[in-house]
Parts: structure tokens; C-alpha cells; sequence
């Protein structure tokens, strides 16, 4: 296989057995892998400090000094002193792990205050939490969905919420991402008597918010039920940090809240709020709240400092904002296609897999850090890099950044022009 074949193929190619032995990897696949090596390297580097602004990243075997335009980490909570204070005290009181599901063993005082802190930030009558933002996700959508009933997803939804419609057996739609009239067609297309439409704050691949107010106006008209992800939204987004649906002033048309932990908390985990009723049902009937082991104390108390933070300090958001203004300004001062972004995450198209492979080695020895997007996570002809803003970027990070990719991508992305 030549690089030109290795950069034809896609994960999609691979996705049917071809032995009979299931615990083998497609040959195929594994010849792929080997052929692109230069691709995958890009895949799964190896951090050497904390998420920050600029870190340390493995690359090539040497430590390699980088901007970091990669890590979800917006408001800059994952490495303040006082989260990771906090994280240390509760490592003192709490040990470890918490040993057991919350359902027998695994509930501690501090899930219960975080439980209450997050209920309360949001205007909640409860909330409950996910040892993983996609567990949350997953967990949420396939307990309370069941077989007879319809959801109809953005067609660019997370993975997480299309794998738990998978799991509750129910009958799954799709709409084109944001489309009022697409969902109208959907929900008029699939008759049933409960449907629900799953949509996101932030759509974490493409950047842009969700159309939340005509969606739901659609929605209401079929009676349908909406369910909103936070994920990206959640403490970057709204005059007090409650996330897109704040930001739009429709918190209150959405009976459930979701996010996670993962992104602006700089933590790990997820979370659902709404009424007592539904949550205690959910308690249930979510699998993986009921079957898997709740998050260590260290991590709630790192939550808990991290919540704190961000309602006590507005001005973490703010500055998240001024970064992404001026950031997404400059990009497209140089010409660069940052899609529908309208938020601080922007994908940088470069629509070519080989070019973007290629050009994403240049960067990173370059000392820039962003992640490489590849299909199917996008179109074939959206194929790009994605950047993520944070409140701790300095603007001489974003200067540095931004030259690095006018001395890399503009003159790659010109050639393609001319060719
Ligand atoms: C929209 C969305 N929902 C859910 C998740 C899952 O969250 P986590 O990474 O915290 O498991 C992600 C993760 O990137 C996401 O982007």
C-alpha cells in the first residue's frame, strides 16, 4: 500500500469481521495501521505535565515544549492550586477509590454535597452523578428511552447519546444538524407516542452552539420532548456559567440537564439534573450508575473546588470569551475555514486526510498543539484540526500559536488553491 492508498482509507473500512476468529483484528486493518504509522503517531501523545496553556507533550520520544490548543480544560480549573488542594485533602479524609457502586458503597458525603451543589447551581430539584461524561450520557438516554419510543438526534450528536438510543432498543431519526424544518420532517416521519429530540450546547466537533430556541419551538409544535448535552457548554457558556441553554434563555424548556465533568470542571465524570421523580427513577434504571463504581472522593472534591471557583470568578469566563474572539478574528484574518464555529472550540478545515496528517506532524515540531480530526468524527471533506481556546491562554500564547499556523498551514492550504 502507498501512502496515497493508506490516506484512501478510513476507519469505516474496517468494520466488518474478517476471520472467524472475533477476538483478532481485522488483518487488513492491522497492515493499515502499520502502513499510516506516521498518521496514528499523532493519536494518543503522551502528556508530561498538567493540561495547561503550555505544557509538555512526548513527541518522538524527546519532550517537546507545545501551545496547547488541545485540552478541554477552559476555564483553567484542572491545574489551580486550589482544586488540587482540595483534591489532596480529600485523598487525606477518603483515601482512594470509592470501592463500590453508589447504589451500595461508593456514596460519600462529598457526592452527596456535589449532588446538591449541582442541583442548586442549576435550579434543579436533584442532580446525580456518572463515573464518565459518556456514561452519564449513555446511562441517561437508555434508561429512561424504551423500545417503543422514537429519538431523533442532530445527526451530528455525540457518540455517547446515538449509543444509548442503541441500547434502549428504541427507534432512532436523524435531523440535519440544527435544522428546525430537517426535525420537523423527522418528528412528522416517526409517529410515536413519547419522542424525544437529543440535542447538544456546544457541538463538540463543528464548534457552534445549538439552534436551541427554533428546535425546541419545533419540538413543542409535535409535542416531543428535548433533551440537551452540556458537555462543552457547561460553566463556559451563559451570564452565570449554566451553559447554552442559559445562554439562550431556555433553561427553563429542558426537564433534564446533562453535562460532564471532563471539560470546563477540568475533571473527569458526568452529571443529570432535573426532578426528583425522574432522577430517582434513573438511580435505577441508568446501568451505569447502578453497575459501576462512583467516582473517588479525590475527584468529587476537585469538582466541588472547581465549581466553587467558577461561580465565585465570572471573569474566568469572560476571558475564556475574549480568547476565543480574538482568536477565531485572527484565523479567519488569515484565511483559515473554521467551519460553523461560533464558540471557543474551532475546527480548522483542512479537508484532506494526507495533508492534514502531514501538516499535523508540522505543527506539533513546530511547538503547536492542536488535534487532528479525521473522519468518520467529520465529513470526509471536513477533515481538520481542532482547536480549543482556554481562559488561561496568554495573547502571547495565541500570537504563537497563530504564527505557527500562517508559517504552516497557509502556505499548504494556497498550494491546494493553485493545484
Ligand atoms: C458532546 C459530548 N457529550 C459527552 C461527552 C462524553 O464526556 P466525557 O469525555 O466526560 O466522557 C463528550 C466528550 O467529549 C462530548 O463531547
Amino acid at each position: 500500500m502507498n501512502l496515497e492508498e493508506v490516506a484512501k482509507l478510513s476507519l469505516s473500512n474496517f468494520l466488518a469481521g474478517e476471520s472467524d476468529d472475533p477476538l483478532q483484528a481485522p488483518p487488513s486493518f492491522t497492515n493499515w495501521m502499520r502502513q499510516g504509522a506516521w498518521a496514528a503517531e499523532l493519536y494518543e501523545p503522551e502528556l508530561l505535565a498538567s493540561a495547561d496553556a503550555r505544557t509538555t507533550i512526548n513527541y518522538d520520544g524527546k519532550p517537546r515544549p507545545v501551545i496547547n490548543l488541545c485540552s478541554y480544560n477552559y476555564l483553567g480549573l484542572a491545574n489551580h492550586p486550589e482544586v488540587i488542594a482540595a483534591a489532596q485533602e480529600a485523598l487525606r479524609t477518603h483515601g482512594m477509590g470509592a470501592c463500590g457502586s453508589p447504589m451500595l458503597s461508593g456514596m460519600t458525603d462529598l457526592h452527596r454535597e456535589l449532588e446538591q451543589r449541582v442541583a442548586k447551581f442549576l435550579g434543579r430539584e436533584d442532580a446525580m452523578l456518572f463515573n464518565s461524561g459518556f456514561g452519564g450520557a449513555l446511562g441517561t438516554i437508555s434508561g429512561l428511552l424504551r423500545k417503543s419510543d422514537v429519538a431523533i438526534l442532530d445527526n451530528r450528536s455525540h457518540l455517547s447519546l446515538r449509543d444509548g438510543a442503541v441500547l434502549s432498543r428504541c427507534r432512532t431519526g436523524k435531523f440535519e444538524h440544527n435544522d428546525p424544518a430537517s426535525l420537523d420532517a423527522a418528528l412528522s416521519r416517526e409517529k410515536a407516542r413519547r419522542q424525544l429530540v437529543v440535542v447538544e450546547g456546544i457541538y463538540s466537533m463543528d464548534g457552534d452552539f445549538g439552534n436551541l430556541r427554533p428546535l425546541l419551538d419545533v419540538a413543542d409544535s409535535h409535542g416531543a420532548k428535548v433533551f440537551i448535552d452540556e458537555a462543552h457548554s457547561m460553566l463556559g457558556c451563559g451570564e452565570h456559567g449554566r451553559g447554552a441553554a442559559e445562554h439562550f434563555g431556555v433553561e427553563d424548556r429542558f426537564p433534564l440537564v446533562y453535562g460532564t465533568f471532563s471539560k470546563a470542571f477540568g475533571a473527569l465524570g458526568g452529571f443529570v439534573a432535573g426532578s426528583k421523580e425522574t432522577l430517582q427513577y434513573l438511580r435505577f434504571y441508568a446501568h451505569p450508575y447502578v453497575y459501576s463504581c462512583a467516582l473517588p472522593p479525590v475527584v468529587i472534591a476537585a469538582i466541588l473546588k472547581a465549581l466553587e471557583l467558577a461561580i465565585s470568578h465570572p471573569e474566568l469566563r469572560a476571558k475564556l470569551w475574549e480568547n476565543a474572539n480574538y482568536f477565531y478574528a485572527q484565523l479567519h484574518k488569515l484565511g483559515l475555514d473554521t467551519g460553523a464555529s461560533t464558540t471557543y472550540v474551532m475546527p480548522i478545515v483542512i479537508g484532506d486526510r494526507g495533508r492534514m496528517y502531514r501538516l499535523g506532524h508540522e505543527l506539533r515540531r513546530r511547538g503547536l498543539w492542536v488535534a487532528p480530526v479525521d473522519y468518520p468524527a467529520v465529513p470526509q471533506n471536513r477533515i481538520c484540526f481542532r482547536a480549543c481556546v482556554t481562559a488561561k491562554h496568554t495573547r502571547a500564547d495565541l500570537d504563537e500559536a497563530l504564527n505557527i499556523l500562517e508559517d504552516t498551514l497557509v502556505p499548504a492550504l494556497l498550494q491546494k488553491q493553485s493545484a
